[in-house]
């Protein structure tokens, strides 16, 4: 059998004291795209980065094809595929949207290359006519979208978008849903979409998991997800 491009493997994760997973284990196919669900606080940024080793502390496996990263430091992590859009964005407000996508493509890994900014900016038809516009002069949406284009100009094998639709207007959602579709068809990436909007995970994912508490509470394909939709009601956000 080969190995998933991802696995999470009976992995807890610390801040501190502060015990926050719990034999949290999960599997991300190449090309395919996985939903993590769960309400405020469940847990879900704390699992993205621990995969990329940045932040809390973990024990337990974390493997890439099959190989293990979890002793790996998160700079080289960021070089092996992975590449996180962390939740705060953190775009650069006084660069271009051009100078912000360009300072992603060190991120590539050894011997694939980059996506050009025009190329990047062109997955999204919301950052066209925008490359020469500075961070700050964006709306919410236009960095939110800016922020997802640049975690794909290294063109990872895996894309963990944490709850991109945080805050954005339903018809900004509903843009980001269809051109994600796209998206994940042309680049080939697999994602890792942290969220808590049902609607929007379901159109850009195949299957999910349902974390609570720092424990993954359900696992399956959307079809099981609503078969199990009334037990899985009080896990979701309200
Ligand atoms: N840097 C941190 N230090 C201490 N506790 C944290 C930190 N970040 C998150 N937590 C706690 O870990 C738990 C999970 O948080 P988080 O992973 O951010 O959840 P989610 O992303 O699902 O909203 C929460 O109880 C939160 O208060
Ligand atoms: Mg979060």
């Amino acid at each position: 059998m080969t190995s998933p491009l991802l696995e999470v493997r009976d992995c807890d994760a610390f801040y501190d004291d502060s015990h926050v997973l719990h034999a949290v284990s999960l599997r991300v196919a190449a090309a395919t795209g996985v939903a993590l669900l769960g309400r405020n606080g469940a847990g879900k940024s704390t699992l993205m980065k621990s995969i990329l080793g940045a932040g809390p502390t973990v024990r337990g496996e974390i493997l890439l094809e099959g190989r293990s990263i979890a002793r790996t430091p998160a700079y080289l992590r960021a070089g092996m595929g992975l590449s996180l859009v962390p939740e705060d964005r953190r775009i650069f407000p006084h660069v271009t949207v051009a100078e912000n996508l360009a300072m992603a493509r060190r991120a590539a890994r050894q011997g694939v290359e980059a996506l050009t900014p025009a190329e990047a900016a062109a997955l999204f038809p919301m950052l066209e006519g925008l490359l020469d516009r500075k961070g700050y002069q964006l709306s919410g949406g236009q960095q939110q979208i800016l922020a997802v284009a640049r975690g794909l100009v290294p063109r990872p094998q895996l894309l963990l978008l944490d709850e991109p639709t945080e805050g954005l207007a339903p018809i900004i959602v509903q843009d980001m849903a269809a051109q994600m579709t796209k998206v994940r068809a042309q680049s080939g990436a697999a994602l890792l979409l942290a969220e808590q909007n049902v609607s929007f995970a379901r159109h850009c994912t195949e299957s999910v998991f349902v974390i609570d508490s720092g424990r993954i509470v359900f696992e399956g394909s959307w079809t099981d997800f609503d078969a199990n939709r009334a037990r899985l009601e009080r896990f979701l956000a309200v």
